[in-house]
């Protein structure tokens, strides 16, 4: 496949676990309770890759022996940005790590001719501005909707965010890194190319098609 190191802000998580349930999400046959299940087992893989910079703070706690000092999360607080629908097969996976997370919901859906993203629906918290955001979608394809996604939530001033997708396109990588690149890519996979109907090559077909059984 395409060699990572090409691209600065792109990490590559690279697990056993992952790229076995990759495998099977690719497979046409897998069917679609397999798949969402897939989906959101990778997706808690990537949590854990993606929040491992996140700021800890030392507090005094006792267990049942001793005292002791211990470290806990501290810092700004997580929001989850799903971009739907696709995204929401993710968003499960993403929560059983970090239940306490926020949830915003942006609708997108990709014309199939021009690829360029309409929106339906954006709801944000309130606060998202002082939370660190993580977007998630399962595909970075053209990046067409990434990029538009966090345009949106760049105006309600969220600063700290970072991206996570099961597979990304080169040109996807290239056109998002262009527009935000203070945003961290985090992906399961870096495939070979689109094609011409801007569909991820290998890929794993329409996302929401496959997490929904909607073709
Ligand atoms: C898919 C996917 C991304 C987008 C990626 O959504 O979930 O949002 O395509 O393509 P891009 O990088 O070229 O913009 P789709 O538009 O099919 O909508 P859906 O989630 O409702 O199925
Ligand atoms: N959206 C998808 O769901 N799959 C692709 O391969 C590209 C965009």
């Amino acid at each position: 496949m395409t060699d990572a190191a090409n691209f600065q802000t792109l990490h590559v998580v690279q697990h056993p676990l992952i790229e076995h349930k990759l495998t099977l999400m690719r497979c046409t046959r897998t069917p679609v309770a397999e798949f969402r299940r897939l989906a959101n087992e990778v997706a808690m893989l990537l949590a854990y890759e993606v929040t491992r910079d996140l700021p800890l703070d030392e507090v005094e706690i006792e267990t049942p022996l001793t005292p002791m000092r211990a470290r806990k999360l501290s810092g700004k607080k997580l929001c989850l940005v799903s971009i739907l629908r696709a995204g929401n097969g993710l968003l499960e996976g993403m929560l059983n790590l970090m239940p306490s997370a926020r949830v915003g919901h942006i609708g997108l859906y990709r014309n199939p001719e021009t690829l360029q993203p309409v929106e339906y629906y954006y709801k944000m918290p309130t606060d998202i501005a002082e939370r660190r955001v993580i977007v998630v979608d399962p595909m970075l394809a053209t990046a067409n909707s990434a990029v538009a996604a966090v345009d949106r939530i760049k105006a309600d001033r969220a600063q700290d965010i970072r991206f996570v997708c099961l597979l990304a396109a080169p040109e996807g990588v290239q056109r998002f890194a262009a527009a935000h690149p203070n945003v961290p890519v985090y992906t399961a996979a870096l495939d070979s190319h689109l094609n011409d109907h801007g569909y991820i090559v290998p890929g794993l077909g329409d996302a929401g098609d496959r997490i929904y059984g909607t073709r």
